[in-house]
Parts: structure tokens; sequence; C-alpha cells
């Protein structure tokens, strides 16, 4: 039986992967995605989208446009990483011309979820969570109708890459953030102690290039790209590999493993604003409200995405 899933995402070279695993898989049924403002400008996620379907020769999946900007914060944003584009490294002068839905991401995701069966839909979130809370928001309804969230954000032991205190996802919209891990929604999460583990490595990229396909191909030369400065500033010998991790999880997920946890999230620090506080030895008495992965056997990981890519168009 095939898992139905929507994709929300800023691609981002991590998110492109993650949405390329996500195609190459049967076990998953990709029923839209939606490109959020986070990485880079939304004028620019929903252009990386279009890029990444067309790649993968999926231009019949819908997308849709998402959010232009966290709810309260001001926005940031992270070109240092992804480039300009947020998809640089790869072949760029060409021009994406499958349709983006007139019907905005929030509403069709309160409209999918609820005209699905309940606990049919699976929400994979691959950036600032601010889609989903908006949704949650305007349609509470759709909480207890949700299967899973599966979202790639956070840290404990790893702490921040955007501050010292939090990552990306969480940081660039915490009030987002907030609403989603007070939902009651089951939610899984794949932070940075998972990501910071799932390295790619010289060898790694070689044989996703060395698949030869496209889309393998396209991998290798994003994360070529991406890689850049995470190399710099954490001096590994491989960039942490962020977004399909979740993918993985939904395919795999014997390949990770973690503790049911409470996760608060820091709306209001001086200095740890986007925090994820993670209650790991129960010491507040609060009920888990996720499955806070922290490992991963990265090998079985790295086979899984090069097997699976090599599918692909
Ligand atoms: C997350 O932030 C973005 O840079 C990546 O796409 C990933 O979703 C990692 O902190
Ligand atoms: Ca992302």
């Amino acid at each position: 039986m095939t898992r139905k899933i929507i994709i929300d995402t800023d691609p981002g070279q991590d998110d492109a992967v993650a949405i390329f695993l996500a195609l190459a898989s049967s076990e998953l049924d990709v029923q839209a995605i939606i490109a959020v403002a986070g990485n880079v400008p939304r004028s620019h996620t929903v252009e990386n989208a279009r890029r990444v379907l067309e790649l993968a020769g999926r231009a019949d999946i819908p997308l849709y446009a998402g959010a232009e900007r966290p709810l309260q914060k001001t926005q940031t944003t992270a070109e240092h990483v992804h480039g300009p584009t947020g998809l640089d490294g790869i072949d760029m002068s060409w021009s994406p011309s499958m349709p983006v839905q007139e019907q905005s991401g929030v509403e069709y995701l309160i409209q999918s979820v609820r005209a699905a069966e309940p606990q049919d839909i699976t929400l994979v979130m691959l950036g600032p969570l601010t889609d989903l809370a908006i949704a949650l928001t305007l349609a509470p309804d759709i909480a207890s109708r949700l299967r899973e969230v599966v979202l790639m954000g956070g840290a404990w032991s790893e702490l921040g890459n955007i501050t010292p205190a939090a990552e990306f996802n969480i940081y660039a919209d915490p009030q987002a953030a907030d609403i989603v891990f007070n939902a009651g929604i089951p939610l899984v999460v794949l932070p940075l102690d998972v990501t910071h583990k799932c390295l790619g490595l010289p060898e790694r990229l070689k044989a996703l290039r060395d698949n030869g396909n496209r889309c393998s191909v396209a991998a290798a030369d994003m994360l070529s790209y991406s890689e850049r400065f995470d190399l710099d500033k954490y001096g590994w010998k491989g960039a942490p590999l962020h977004d399909p991790c979740t993918i993985a999880w939904l395919l795999q997920p014997e390949i990770f493993s973690g503790r049911s946890v409470h996760v608060g999230i820091e709306t209001a620090g001086v200095l740890s604003t986007g925090m994820t506080v993670v209650d790991w030895w129960s010491v507040t008495g609060r009920a888990p409200n996720a499955l806070f992965l922290t490992d991963a056997d990265s090998d079985a990981f790295y086979t899984l995405l090069t097997t699976r890519l090599a599918t692909l168009p």
C-alpha cells in the first residue's frame, strides 16, 4: 500500500534531492508540492520546484505556491549556503514551463486534507513551517485528520546552524513551529543531530554521479555546490545532507533511532529564538509531542539514496 504524501519545501539543493528520492520511490504517492519561502524568497523556491519536477519528468505533479513570508519574524534566507537562486550547481539557463496552480498552497492543504479519508495524508515539511501553521490556524480540524507530519528541523546536541542555538527551518519561523509542535499531530523530527551524521563524503557523491542518469548527476552537482559552505564551516570531509532524511525515514525507518520526547519552541529568546528545547531526560513531566531522531546508519541512508535515484530519468 502506497503512502500519500504532500511535500512542503523551500528548494534548496537538499530539498531537491529529497523530492527526487520521493519521486523515485513507489512506496510513496506524491500528491502535490508546495513551495514556501525559506532558503531563498518564494519567487525562487517556486521556480526551483518547477525545475526539480521537470528534471524528474514529473510535470504532472501539481505545484502550489506557499507563504511568502514568516508569520511574525523578519524574513531570514540562506543564499550564503544555497547560492543566489537557491539551486546553484546545475545548469540554470533553461526556463521551466510546467504550471503553478492558481489556488494557494495553504488553501490546497486544507482542502485536500479535509477531502481525504482521516489519517490518509502524511505531510513532509522541508522548510519553515509557515504553511502548516496558517492552515492549522484557519482549519484546526485538519490536525486530527493528518496521519503524521515528518519534518526536517531543530536540533538537540548539535544546537544551531543559523544561530548558535537554532536550526534554520525553525529559526526562520519560530511562531509557526510553535503552532505545529503544539497541534497534537503525530510528529517525526529529523534534526541536525541526524543530518550531521549523514555526511556527503566524496565517495558517496561520486557513487551518485556514477549512476550517470540526469537526476543523479544533477543531485551530485547541486550537493557539490552547497557543500562548500559547510565543509569550510565544520571542517568535515562531507557536508550534512538534511532534507532527504525525512523521505528515507518514511521508506526505511529502521535506518534511524531516537526517542519520543517533548519539544518546546523558543519564540521569545534573547539569544535563543528558534531553539528546539528537547526534554530528552523527561525533566518537565510534559507529555511527548514528537518522535525526535538522533542517530542514523549513514551507509544505509546513502545506499538507499543512490539506488533509488538511479531509477529516475
Ligand atoms: C535546513 O535548512 C535549509 O538550509 C535546508 O534546506 C534544510 O531544510 C537545514 O537546517
Ligand atoms: Ca529545506
